[in-house]
């Protein structure tokens, strides 16, 4: 409606995608977003939509958030395909898509610092100290300029869909946040922008990582954390190339540690894997 010969709106400030946005919502129009950092594959596709099927007006922004990386080369490294995203989301019939840069997100550092507490504490916000702070600030400031009244993300970042929960619980942003399933390629490999730096050998053994994690799901009506624990470490152990950061069962709500699986209590193993230089999450939920 706001397309000029049906071309999709490609913004690049703050100010011009408030007033794109302002414009549809003063014509009444449901309002989805899907934030990115770009380099789109079918995972983010199908959050689109998914947007496109449940609002009238769907943006996605585009974003290299450089405060969320704790690793400069990972931060350097990561894909931009600019020109092919874009065509992707004109072929989805996106209604907008922000594109910003640095300066404009971040005239000045942001030093807000928010606390989730043991949200923030396990798994990725161990190991990637600040992470969580950098995805909360950009997604506080996304949703402030794109207002949106559902907004969609993967569970393939399990983590970080609870952080966000709890982020728009915390500010009481009118948002519903929308959790979708992760997409596998053919073979199980969940996908990730990071999968495309994969060599032609890591790219044939990362499916194990999801046919461990399914055994787990399965392994535990029989057998206690320990011993699942120890199944996935054998595993992944028979591949020299993979490295394992941490593999944990969690309580599916707060993820705290699981001693024990019980029938009342759905949990999920969660797990990053270095796979060569490339860094793979993925989860599975256990449900006895
Ligand atoms: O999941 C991502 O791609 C990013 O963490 C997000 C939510 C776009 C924030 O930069």
């Amino acid at each position: 409606m706001f397309n000029i010969l049906n071309k999709m709106n490609i913004t690049k400030t703050i100010k011009e995608t408030k007033e794109i946005i302002k414009r549809a919502k003063s014509k009444g129009l449901s309002t989805g977003f899907v934030p990115t950092m770009g380099a789109l594959h079918k995972g983010h596709l199908e959050l689109i939509r998914k947007a496109k099927n449940e609002n009238d007006f769907v943006s996605c922004s585009i974003f290299v958030n450089p405060i969320q990386f704790n690793n400069k080369e990972d931060l350097k490294k990561y894909p931009r395909p600019i020109e092919d995203d874009i065509k992707k989301l004109e072929e989805l019939a996106c209604d907008l898509v922000f594109i910003p840069s640095v300066e404009e997100m971040y005239p000045e550092p942001d030093t807000t610092i928010y606390n989730f507490g043991n949200l923030e504490k396990v798994m990725e916000g161990k190991h990637r100290p600040g992470h969580f702070n950098g995805v909360a600030v950009v997604v506080k400031k996304l949703f402030d300029i794109v207002e949106p009244g559902r907004s969609y993300f993967g569970e393939k970042d399990f983590q970080q869909l609870a952080i966000i929960k709890a982020l728009v619980k915390k500010l009481k942003m009118p948002v519903e946040i929308v959790p979708c399933p992760t997409i596998r390629e053919k073979d199980g490999l969940a996908m990730s922008s990071r999968n495309r730096r994969l060599t032609a050998d890591e790219r044939e053994i990362a499916p194990v990582i999801y046919m461990a994690l399914k055994d787990v799901s399965k392994l535990a009506s029989g057998k206690n954390v320990k011993e699942v624990k120890d199944y996935y470490f054998q595993q992944l152990g028979k591949y020299p190339q993979m490295k394992i950061e941490y593999f944990e069962i969690s309580n599916i709500e707060d993820l705290s540690p699981v001693e024990k699986f019980e029938k009342e209590k759905k949990s999920i193993a969660c797990t990053a894997v270095f796979l060569g230089k490339v860094r793979l999450i993925d989860n599975v939920i256990i449900n006895l």
